[in-house]
């Protein structure tokens, strides 16, 4: 039977809290070092797709900036999300990136971010919408920041199975249009105390 990936993350979400979710990080601070090297204004468009529950939406906040976009395939992330952050600066947008029919039509942004979304799509179709979709939606100029299980990591998370990557399979994933400008690993250690190797990649798109 197939997977019904909306219904999934939904009751993920529901059936635990923020904090207990094994990739709940209570600073992303490898995500904000590698925003700081973007040195993007204040009012630069921000899009964090599969957002989740994340507190980078707070950080951003805090950072000043102002324009910032939401995006899940999970209403219910979204709804616990909003409640909690409470904030003019943000603009939530359910979609699903595999099959976008909401973000494919927003106003060009300055920054993707994804932590751990891309690395649930195993299917090259569904690759190659997500890498179509952040082609279509990023400005020239413009950067992609974006964090997957590395080739150490887990096979499986939320009980799904995963892709794993090194930067240079992001980098073929994202094409010759974009240059990568910084690519670490990092082991995050979930609020279980499990170690989660990551590859963080930022990428910048040729004008
Ligand atoms: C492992 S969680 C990471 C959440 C958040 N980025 C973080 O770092 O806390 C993966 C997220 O991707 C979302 N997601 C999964 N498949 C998706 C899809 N096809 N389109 C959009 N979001 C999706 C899930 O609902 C979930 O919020």
């Amino acid at each position: 039977m197939e997977t019904n990936y909306k219904q999934h993350w939904d009751e993920a979400f529901e059936k635990t809290e923020t904090e207990k979710l094994g990739w709940y990080e209570t600073t992303p601070q490898k995500t904000l070092e590698l925003i700081h090297h973007c040195n993007i204004p204040k009012d630069a468009r921000i899009l964090n797709v599969g957002v989740g529950t994340t507190t980078l939406i707070e950080a951003l906040i805090e950072e000043g900036f102002t324009n910032i976009l939401a995006s899940d395939i999970s209403t219910s992330a979204l709804d616990q999300l909003k409640k909690r952050v409470q904030s003019d600066k943000v603009t939530y947008i359910q979609d699903d990136l595999t099959h976008s029919q909401n973000l494919k039509d927003i106003e060009p942004i300055d920054l993707w971010i994804d932590r751990a979304v891309l690395h649930f799509f195993n299917e090259e179709k569904d690759q190659k919408a997500y890498w179509e979709l952040l082609n279509k939606v990023l400005k020239p100029g413009g950067y992609a920041l974006i964090a997957a299980f590395s080739l150490q990591g887990a096979e499986k998370c939320c009980g799904l199975p995963v892709h794993r990557y090194s930067a240079d399979m992001l980098a073929k994933g994202i094409g010759t249009d974009f240059q990568l400008e910084e690519a670490s690993d990092y082991t995050f250690i979930n609020p279980h105390g499990g170690e989660r190797p990551y590859v963080y990649t930022l990428f910048r798109k040729n004008f």
